[in-house]
């Protein structure tokens, strides 16, 4: 490292230095990406004139989080959530041309049973009734035999089984495999908006930030299909609230749904319902693999 002449030039050099370390890395993507976080890191910190107290406060911030954080609870997980940065993770890879993906979220487990196509979730629970339906596609519109999809949803007191304990581990929750046109259909009930987790760092940072807490209605689904980019995505009901306000900023225009009324007596005599009962049609959309 050359002698600094002042300030600048010796920003500039440790900043050289530190994105210089990384050029070793047996893994060129590594050194790649940490050359470049270091890179925007050090360019925030001299653009906002970081204070030591204030960079002191980011660590504590940072040891909180580890503190809060076990196996059911990922602070960190909410922390690049909040940001965007899972949101903006999740835009940046997406195929093109397919359904727009969206964020994972905390409440997916590997392990829901498989359902027969066309089950009912509802069990007698609360809640408005909604039959979700429709085929998965490839981006030509033709149908993909056989896909998978993974549903989860929270329920009619907007709690996930993780976080309510009268309710079954499997509740709302299924895999079903469609037929051979790429249908799928189950019967659910109307989901409803829920707040992140305030009670870690992450929630005095929003708190201290005067930003919203909440995120709007939404179905999560996952669509899988061999020889098919698989798909993490959510739908949110048109009309819930938040949608102008996620705080977790997953909501994407295209993943605005409508819930209709269905006046089909034959699917309300299936499941038990009242004619009209409340329909929502989706059609997803996977890209090839390469
Ligand atoms: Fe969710």
């Amino acid at each position: 490292m050359t002698a600094p002449t002042h300030s600048n030039d010796l920003n500039n050099a440790v900043t050289q230095d530190a994105m210089a370390s990384f050029s070793k890395a047996t893994d060129p993507r590594l050194a790649h990406v940490m050359s470049l976080l270091v890179k925007h890191l050090h360019a925030f910190v001299d653009e906002s004139q970081l204070s030591k107290a204030e960079w002191l406060k980011g660590l504590e911030f940072l040891t909180a989080a580890a503190k809060i954080t076990d196996d059911e609870r990922n602070e960190f997980s909410l922390f690049s959530d909040i940001m965007g940065i899972s949101s903006i993770v999740d835009v940046v890879s997406q195929p093109p041309n397919g359904t727009p993906s969206s964020v994972l979220g905390p409440f997916h487990k590997h392990d829901s049973h498989i359902q027969p196509n066309g089950t009912d979730l509802t069990q007698g629970q609360p809640g408005v009734r909604v039959w979700l339906h429709g085929r998965v596609l490839d981006i030509h519109q033709k149908p993909i035999p056989n896909a998978q999809i993974d549903f989860w949803q929270n329920a009619d007191n907007g709690l996930y089984p993780a976080q309510d304990a009268a309710q079954d581990p499997q509740n709302l929750r299924c895999k079903i495999e469609c037929d051979e046109h790429g249908a799928f259909s189950l019967l659910t009930i109307h989901p409803n908006p829920y707040t992140v987790p305030t009670d870690g760092p992450v929630g005095a940072l929003l708190a201290a930030s005067n930003r919203g807490i909440w995120r709007p209605a939404h179905f999560h689904i996952i669509v899988s299909a061999p020889g098919y980019i698989g798909l993490v995505t959510e739908l949110f009901p048109a009309g819930s609230d938040y949608l102008d306000n996620d705080a977790v900023f997953g909501v994407r225009p295209g993943l605005i749904v409508d819930v209709k009324n269905c006046e089909d007596t034959e699917i309300a005599h299936r499941y038990g319902l009242t004619a009209p009962f409340k329909e929502l049609v989706f059609d997803f959309s996977l890209v090839k693999q390469a």
